[in-house]
């Protein structure tokens, strides 16, 4: 536990190691064995890449890492092709020594493809959220599994507290209706609230929870609620006047807004369910920026029909890319709002990408000159889960 709340109080954003790229500049003697592959899974930049050099995730600019990597001698394979057995993805996953996935374009690494990856000795997420790796599986082969911890948190956080306020306040429904060319005021005042004097719980307090809550202080919520089995060290909750509840349908039945921000794992897969969303109080917010299979995508698409839940917002769905008739991308509730469906992008921003690419660099220099990794990027290490954020083991 000790390594997950670390991260706590300070802003990622602001550590050096993350912000620092001079740092892994001088040219490495590495040790590894050259003529390594490296496998990394990026999404199609298009025009935005080609103009925009920042956009360091995807398969035009790849993380930056091509010039570093071929001068050692390595060979370095960028692919956004993912699905299916001819895909680039399960192709070279055969012989690759590392894997560079990103949680926006999720290469799945599953039990199968592991099995079938012989030379797979680390997987790195550039970003922060490794389940589309099969954690149990890599550790079955001795996989390592490393994020880039703390990389886009202050990112995400400041989405759940912006998607907070735009169901809230019914922002989207009000915009959509200055572009059609209408003015009707109470036609969205009807379902537009403050955010002071409303309870807001978090499912899972960790780095992105506590900085939502951080974030929210100012607001003057009525209460501020969290709801995870790793408790926060005293002086953390107090600095944010936060209460935790132990039961999550207790939980959720005092929100007035629920945002979920705990990973996905066994224990988290479809926890807020139909049987859950019976629990929440009738015309509650839910926000989730964390997975979108944390929550059951029919079960959330009736309970916003319904009026039972009044909005959703986020950014993660349960496939990515979300098909295009995925009921998320266009649900309302029976106002004609509550829906603030985005692309994963929260965690994505420009800043966060140069964050994650220099992160990812570092990891990778780690490996290649078998140094130790900061103990609070490692997921699953060589015996075993070295998180305690993936469920109680
Ligand atoms: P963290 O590891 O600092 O905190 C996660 C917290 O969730 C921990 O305190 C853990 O105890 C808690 N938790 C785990 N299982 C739980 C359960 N069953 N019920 C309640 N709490 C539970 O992780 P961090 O940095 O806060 O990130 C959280 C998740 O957010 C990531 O795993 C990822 O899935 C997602 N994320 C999304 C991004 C986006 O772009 N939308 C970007 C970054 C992260």
């Amino acid at each position: 536990q000790a390594h997950i709340r670390r991260g706590l109080l300070s802003s990622a954003a602001k550590s050096p190691r993350l912000l620092n790229p001079a740092r892994l500049a001088p040219s490495l003697s590495h040790q590894s064995t050259a003529g390594m592959k490296v496998l990394a899974v990026l999404y199609a930049g298009g025009e935005a890449a080609k103009q925009e050099p920042r956009l360091l995730g995807t398969i035009e600019n790849q993380l930056g890492l091509r010039e570093w990597l071929e001068k050692q001698g390595h060979e370095y394979v960028v692919t956004e092709e993912k699905e299916g057995p001819d895909s680039a993805f399960q192709k070279h996953i055969v012989d690759a020594e590392v894997l560079i996935t990103t949680p926006f374009h999720p290469g799945y690494l599953t039990h199968d493809l592991i099995q079938k990856a012989k030379n797979l000795k680390i997987c790195i997420t550039a970003g922060v959220g490794s389940d589309h790796v099969d954690l149990n599986a890599a550790l079955g082969k001795g996989i390592e599994v490393l994020e880039v911890s703390g990389s886009n948190v202050v990112s995400v956080a400041e989405h759940v507290v912006m998607s907070i306020l735009l169901l809230v306040r019914n922002f989207v429904p009000a915009h959509e209706m200055i572009e059609r060319g209408d003015w009707q005021v109470s036609e969205v005042a009807r379902a537009a609230y403050d955010l002071e004097g409303k309870v807001v719980g978090t499912i899972g307090a960790g780095r992105i929870g506590y900085r939502v809550l951080q974030r929210l202080l100012p607001f003057d919520c009525k209460e501020l609620l969290y709801y995870d089995y790793n408790p926060l060290p005293e002086e953390a909750a107090k600095a944010v006047k936060v209460r935790r509840v132990e039961d999550l349908k207790e939980f959720v039945s005092q929100c007035d807004v629920v945002t979920v921000n705990c990973p996905l794992h066994e224990g988290t897969r479809g926890l807020v369910n139909a049987e859950l969303l019976k629990h929440f109080k009738k015309g509650a917010w839910l926000v989730n920026t964390a997975r979108g299979a944390i929550c059951d995508k029919d079960a959330v698409a009736a309970a916003l029909k319904s009026g039972q839940i009044s909005g959703y917002s986020g950014d993660v769905w349960n496939v990515q890319p979300a098909p295009k008739d995925h009921p998320w991308r266009t649900m309302k509730n029976p106002l004609g709002g509550g829906n603030g469906m985005v692309p994963h992008y929260s965690g994505t921003t420009l800043d966060a990408q140069a964050r994650y690419a220099v992160g990812t660099k570092s990891i990778l220099e780690n490996y290649l000159l078998n140094k130790p990794q900061e103990p609070h990027n490692v997921i699953v290490g060589k015996k075993g889960y070295e998180t305690k954020a993936y469920g109680q083991r």
